[in-house]
């Protein structure tokens, strides 16, 4: 066995690659996007969601106002605007022309039209930590570009998701493929 020397970083959270999203609401009437690396999903049946947001963000302000929102996945083409909605808050600038906007059932979630995949969720619950609250939707429609599916199937050389090296960046789109999921582990055998 190949013992590995460790050194340690301290209480904080580690670096992860983590996808980075924008999250859309209606704010006073006003569109409003705000950048977030810290969402996951929940469950798939019924599909739910989280976003994990700071305590002031306007966005959660538009979301709590009309119980909608959405997730919408940027690509590596609006790198300079997904930054730019995590860098900028809607109390300070207007983020309302950022993106060519759409509805879609809700009619309240806005939904940019440059990134490949939107998600439109509705609230379902927001738990409150000391510094941040947890934004928890169901999901109620999934929208994605055309010319990013493969045989009927999102294709991830095509959609060029955006994710980001936590804490700090850099910013990065998929790397090398390492293996298939699901399978690489069937004949697998722990020492
Ligand atoms: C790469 C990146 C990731 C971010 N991740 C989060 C996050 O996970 N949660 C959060 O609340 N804010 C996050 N932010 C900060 C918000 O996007 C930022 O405070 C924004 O101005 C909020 O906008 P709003 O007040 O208009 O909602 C992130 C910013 C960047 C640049």
């Amino acid at each position: 066995m190949i013992h590995m020397a460790k050194t340690t970083l301290g209480k904080k959270v580690p670096m992860m690659g983590l996808p980075v999203v924008l999250v859309g609401a209606k704010v006073q009437g006003k569109v409003n996007f705000c950048t977030v690396a810290w969402a996951t999903m929940i469950d798939d049946e019924p599909p739910r969601m989280a976003v994990v947001m700071g305590k002031e963000r306007r966005t959660k302000d538009g979301i709590k106002e009309n119980g909608t929102f959405s997730i919408n996945l940027p690509g590596a083409g609006v790198v300079a605007a997904t930054d730019y909605c995590g860098t900028h808050s809607g109390y300070q600038v207007d983020k309302t022309a950022v993106f060519d906007v759409f509805f879609g059932k809700t009619l309240t979630a806005p939904m940019a039209r440059e990134c490949p995949v939107n998600i439109e969720l509705i609230l379902e619950d927001i738990v409150e930590f000391q510094g941040t609250d947890m934004v928890v939707g169901e999901v109620e429609e999934v929208y994605v570009n055309e010319d990013c599916l493969s045989d009927g199937r999102p294709d991830m050389e095509k959609l060029e998701l955006l994710m980001y090296l936590s804490p700090g960046g850099p910013y990065f789109t998929k790397g090398r493929t390492v293996a298939e999921a699901f399978k690489v582990g069937m004949d697998h055998r722990p020492r």
